[in-house]
């Protein structure tokens, strides 16, 4: 069976109804525990191995550590993973969701699909917002596939809706353990990680407008260069990322 195929089984098994309500209930947020079948998970998990080599680690003081994979080196390396992002009958799940006319990030943005490492004591990220830079609203899809940690994401609820106290969330993600939110709503971090403790992520990222105006594309590329991927993967040979 296709990769389409699995994505479209498990999409039947649920309650889309009830995940949309939860997921507007919660301000644009919600949590799939164990979603993915078990034996699809257990080919991304073998993916991920195969992307370890094309980690960028980084370190950008008292705001992130932890290494990347992004886009370009999971098309040569994660095939299952890539079909995960653009199975259609995820998408439409995803769009009837969140009600929007969601689609995929253009290939040329290193988030669009991509591994985040935790492997070193003290890696992390401190709360941030998943910002667009498009014209439109982002929408992250979380995956966890490796869980051997203290960590967790520790994700504040309302933190936009005037007069409403925050709600806290703190989940492990486990491997198949899917979240997804709005980028521009969900207030969110990984706590540190321990010592001899791992945790490797994937997400997703869909957007409302894939289009994006030349100054943004700009500061996009630099924070992707500094905080994520590193200037070669960013600003590759012909430019092409440049150029869309
Ligand atoms: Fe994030």
């Amino acid at each position: 069976m296709s990769v389409a195929d699995e994505m479209a089984r498990a999409v039947e098994r649920l309650d889309v109804a009830a995940v949309r309500r939860t997921y507007w209930e919660q301000d644009e947020f919600v949590v799939l525990e164990h979603w993915l079948p078990a034996d699809l998970v257990a080919r991304m998990v073998g993916e991920v191995d195969r992307a370890r080599p094309a980690v960028h680690h980084n370190y950008v003081p008292r705001h992130k550590k932890g290494g990347s994979v992004g886009y370009h080196a999971l098309v040569e390396r994660a095939p299952t993973i890539l079909d995960v992002y653009r199975a259609p009958a995820f998408l439409e799940f995803l769009r009837a969701v969140t009600g929007q006319a969601l689609v995929r990030c253009p290939e040329s943005d290193p988030h669009a699909c991509a591994l985040y490492f935790y492997t070193e004591p003290g890696d992390h990220i401190g709360f941030h917002y998943d910002t667009s830079y498009y014209k439109g609203t982002r929408y992250t899809v979380l995956v966890g596939l490796v869980e051997r940690s203290s960590s967790r994401l520790v994700g504040q609820l309302y933190t936009r809706v005037p007069g409403r106290a925050p709600v806290e969330v703190r989940l492990a993600t486990e491997p198949g353990t899917l979240v997804l939110f709005n980028g521009d709503k969900l207030w969110h971090a990984i706590t540190p990680l321990g010592e001899g403790e791992e945790r490797v992520s994937l997400t997703l990222e869909y957007v409302t407008d894939p289009r994006m105006t030349p100054v943004k594309r700009f500061v996009s590329n630099m924070k992707d260069a500094i905080a994520y991927f590193g200037f070669r993967a960013v600003f590759r040979p012909g430019g092409a990322r440049a150029a869309r």
